[in-house]
């Protein structure tokens, strides 16, 4: 087969027959392709679409390229359940509620991403703390979510090989904001996993993929329609990414923030209302329980008891990192040599926080091409929310730089991408809608 038709039909708006998707699932696999043919049949996919039956081809393909886990013979007492969501800046969602979830009973086998165009990667914010190993052997994961309750781990490379491919390609060559393709690379590498039931969050806004409403709608129904036609169940949160999530963002000192949470010293309250809403929905999805207020309290508990910060330390542990990570974080976790507090007057009123993740990538902790190595210290602190009175006492951030030089620049991106006004404005909800199949 010429793959030069295969990208021409789908230029010209055409359909995708079954062999002329296994085979680019194929070649992406075993790295056949070069990456120019892979790119250019991605970005006339993000133009022409595909329909609902080339993007389920496309799932189970790339689901299919490489190990598929089955979680049935683990003599596991609790459901396999697992979130992921769309990507957003300062999502650091997953770091807890996986441990919650666990201390609730369910088993949470986490195969998590990198970075994504503007937005962070839960795999690289794990790399933050020393020694955690995000690619163990199959083994391994296995034993630490049969023995914990959850890990949280990078895509392999025999896992939803295909996928992993092309998520690398489509992070650099502004290809990543396509239905169908959102759909597939989440849903093969969530169906690869072995789940019995999936929570997702797609977010909304600008800094998410999806910039309105209309089009999150269509994600959600595109993936539960996929995830059914694979048997597995699915719930749809859609959330809020109009503002960083919580107060950090980056990479060490969203881990920072996480354990601050788990420890119940801090909880962001929009970040709270996401993890527990997500918590509660794996809980309801799973038949774990059946009430959302029943579900929320047990979480809570999780988190006041202090179990859901034990899981954490003991799937940090586990991993390969240090005994007692959430008692001495502080010792452990890098930090940049510059910081800076950006001021401004008035109060917050709109973000783009599209812009904010760039200045994240500039700042050396995201990626401007395939496998580049990131700082990992770097980033930004104590960011304001929409309605913060902003002035010399309060800052819009704290931001976290190798260099005078990148902060200034860092300085100048973010005041870009935050508009004040005199006035109070209102503020959003945070969680939108829930689907589900
Ligand atoms: N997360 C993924 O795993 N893939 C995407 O395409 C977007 C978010």
């Amino acid at each position: 087969m010429l793959f030069t038709d295969v990208i021409r039909t789908k230029r010209d708006g055409g359909e995708l027959s079954e062999e002329q998707i296994q085979y680019f699932v194929d070649g992406l696999a075993d790295e056949s392709l070069p990456i120019e043919q892979v790119a250019a049949l991605a970005m006339a996919i993000c133009l022409n679409s595909m329909t609902f039956e080339e993007a389920a081809r496309l799932t189970m393909g790339m689901a299919a390229s490489g190990t598929v886990l089955d979680w049935s013979d683990a003599g596991l007492d609790g459901p396999v359940v697992d979130k992921h969501s769309t990507g957003g800046v300062g999502d650091k969602v997953s770091f807890l509620l996986a441990p919650i979830v666990a201390a609730c009973g369910c088993y949470v086998p986490m195969i998590s991403g990198r970075g994504l165009g503007h937005t962070g990667g839960t795999t690289d914010k794990a790399e933050a703390i020393p020694g955690y190993n995000t690619a163990p052997d199959f083994e391994t994961f296995r034993n630490v979510v049969k023995s914990v309750g959850c890990a949280i781990i990078g895509q392999t490379a025999d896992l939803a090989p295909a996928d992993r491919r092309l998520y690398a390609i489509r992070d650099v060559t502004a290809t990543i904001e396509s239905i169908p393709l959102i759909t597939a690379s989440i849903l093969s590498k969530k169906i690869a996993a072995g789940l019995d039931a999936l929570v997702m969050d797609v977010k909304v806004g600008s800094g998410a993929f999806m910039s309105s409403h209309e089009r999150a709608v269509r994600l959600s129904q595109s993936i539960i329609a996929t995830a059914a036609k694979a048997n597995l169940r699915t719930t749809v949160v859609i959330t809020d990414m109009n503002e960083v999530l919580g107060t950090t963002a980056g990479n060490a000192v969203e881990i920072a923030e996480s354990v601050a949470y788990l420890r119940n010293d801090y909880r962001d309250s929009r970040l709270d209302e996401v993890v527990m809403q997500l918590c509660a929905q794996m809980l309801l999805v799973t038949g774990t329980e059946d009430d959302i207020e029943r579900a929320i309290a047990r979480c809570e508990k999780a988190i006041t008891s202090g179990q859901a910060a034990e899981r954490f330390d003991e799937m940090v542990a586990a991993l390969g990192g240090p005994r007692g990570f959430v008692t001495n974080s502080s010792k452990y976790l890098a930090t940049a040599p510059v910081t800076r507090a950006v001021h401004t007057s008035g109060f917050l009123a709109e973000v783009n926080v599209r812009a904010v993740g760039n200045a994240i990538i500039e700042l050396g902790g995201g990626r401007h091409q395939v496998g580049e190595k990131l700082d990992l210290s770097v980033g930004f602190t104590d960011v304001a929310s929409i309605g913060t009175l902003l002035d010399n006492e309060t800052p819009l951030a704290i931001i976290h730089a190798a260099s005078e030089d990148t902060a200034a620049e860092a300085e100048r991106l973010l005041l870009g991408a935050c508009t004040v006004q005199e006035e109070a404005p209102e503020t959003g909800r945070v969680i939108h809608e829930k689907l589900s199949g």
